[in-house]
């Protein structure tokens, strides 16, 4: 991952833990509204991918254990992981583009029930996101995927300063292509092909050459609003559409959206999708049903959305109805590094992703509450717009005492952790019961985003390891 150039070591927060009684007084642990449901506590383990569900995206016995486990700890409301809304295979994540994957959810569902005694609302993210392929081998790229235009041949031959080029066969051309430099190659090709050779093909909601792309606008809502409905029928206490990082709803709202069909362009016409898209999933489960997003309050690459965007969006969306905006930061292809020959580009590797997930190796600011000034100046804007919609942030919140000196300062309703979480699932249980001094604190450095960026299961590197060396797939138990 891009790390600041600075590379400040920061040390964990000196914090203080509450007592007991501090605990049950404090706004952290006050019940707050969203939409028709209460939480019992403004604790909240955002998304987070584990790698556990089957290659068709059903759910596992690891995925109802690794939701089990949070649950245990009682958090105020736990978002299931990004779960595809289509019906198309899309590797070890959950899905839930057909009704086919409605009774594992369900068993998801009474699995969180059950262990959080009833206490934790369960929220799922629904995403959709574009093709992206793995970055292919020169060879393949240049034999077989690259369409060649005459612009080619007119380049090489300038390039090459031979005009042999101009009428070469085609194979003679590509093999010619195979051993150019990278120098002439930037000569040579257009923007998009060297990055479809440098990063892998990966399909933009600018294509609009694709019809499938030009259609998004008309399928997207239907889509969204079948897979809301499938996640109320599992149980789930509502759901959560995920407008944020690198996928196509978020890519609607970037200022790079350049759409000319009303779709893109200005921020008038970015917002529109996601307030259809709303609008369809609201109209298909309810009144009575949590719809919420997740947005960026920046998205963090050059020519993106900013926070005056950010603000924006989140009045567009409090005044559609939205039952609570999240908050976060980055996550981007667009700066992402460039991956090994057979590997997808991952959007958590540039400096947007280390913005979305900070670690200790930070700049002056240290990753401790570093998003937190994006959603107070969301909150801000919507509170002067009289709408009351919570606001959630998360991005490097691990102590009793910054969780909330947030929610105190208002920047905040609600106080999103999730690597912390992942450290110790059992951190809310522990501030209540009076023994901080127990929690686990994650140190930040991001071994868990690691493995996620390798598609393997996610663990956390504190956790001891079982008997005979295995790694853990969950925490391990606390016994108070
Ligand atoms: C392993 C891992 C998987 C994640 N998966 C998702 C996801 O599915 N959807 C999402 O919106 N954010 C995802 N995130 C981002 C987190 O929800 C959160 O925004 C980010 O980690 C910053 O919060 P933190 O500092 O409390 O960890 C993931 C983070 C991690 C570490
Ligand atoms: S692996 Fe590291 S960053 Fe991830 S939860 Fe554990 S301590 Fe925190």
């Amino acid at each position: 991952m891009w790390t600041p150039p600075e590379r400040i070591r920061h040390p964990l927060l000196e914090t203080t833990w509450p007592s007991s009684d501090e605990a049950r007084g404090a706004a952290l642990f006050s019940s707050i509204r969203i939409g028709p449901v209460e939480l019992r506590h403004r604790t909240w383990v955002p998304a987070m991918v584990p790698w556990r569900a089957t290659d068709e995206g059903f759910v596992t016995r690891e995925v109802l254990d690794w939701y089990e486990r949070f649950a245990r700890g009682q958090p105020g409301a736990i978002v299931v992981e990004a779960t595809g809304i289509r019906d198309i295979p899309s590797g070890p994540l959950l899905r839930v583009g057909h009704d086919r994957f409605v009774p594992g959810l369900r068993e998801l569902v009474e699995t969180v029930r059950v262990a959080s005694d009833g206490q934790t609302r369960l929220f799922i993210q629904i995403i959709d996101f574009l093709s992206v392929k793995r970055r292919p081998p020169a060879d393949k790229f240049f034999r077989r995927f690259l369409d060649i235009r005459p612009e080619h041949r007119e380049k090489l031959s300038e390039v090459l300063e031979d005009p042999i080029w101009k009428d070469a066969s085609e194979s003679d051309l590509r093999d010619r292509l195979l051993r150019c430099t990278d120098n002439e190659l930037d000569k040579t090709l257009s923007p998009r092909e060297l990055d479809d050779l440098r990063y892998g093909a990966r399909e933009r909601v600018n294509d609009m050459h694709l019809e499938h792309i030009r259609e998004l606008p008309r399928v997207l809502p239907g889509i969204f609003a079948e897979a809301a409905a499938r996640a109320r029928e599992a149980g789930f206490d509502g759901v959560e559409l995920h407008y944020a990082h690198a996928y196509t709803m978020a890519s609607f709202l970037s200022k790079q959206n350049h759409r000319e069909d009303g779709y893109g362009g200005s921020r008038e016409h970015r917002i529109r999708l996601p307030v259809e898209v709303y609008e369809a999933v609201r109209q298909r489960v309810g009144d009575e049903y949590v719809v919420g997003c997740r947005i960026l309050g920046d998205e963090v690459i050059e020519g993106g959305s900013e926070l005056d965007d950010a603000s924006y969006f989140a009045l567009e969306l409090g005044r559609a109805g939205m039952d609570y905006i999240s908050v976060s930061k980055g996550g981007k292809f667009e700066d992402a590094k460039q991956p090994a020959v057979g590997w997808a580009v991952y959007p958590y590797t540039g400096r947007s992703g280390y913005e979305c997930m900070p670690t200790v190796y930070s700049d002056a600011d240290g990753p401790f509450g570093r998003n937190v000034s994006l959603a107070a100046t969301i909150k801000n804007s919507l509170t002067q717009a009289g709408l009351s919609v919570p606001v959630v942030t998360s991005g490097g919140i691990g102590t009793f005492e910054l969780a909330e000196r947030i929610l105190k300062n208002k920047e905040a309703d609600i106080v999103a952790a999730a690597r912390q979480s992942l450290a110790d699932p059992d951190w809310y249980r522990k501030m209540l019961m009076g023994r901080g001094d127990a929690v686990r604190r994650c140190e930040f450095t991001n071994y868990c985003e690691a493995l996620d960026q390798k598609h393997k299961r996610v663990t956390c590197k504190l956790w001891d390891r079982e008997a005979r060396g295995k790694r853990r797939l969950i925490a391990p138990e606390w016994r108070p």
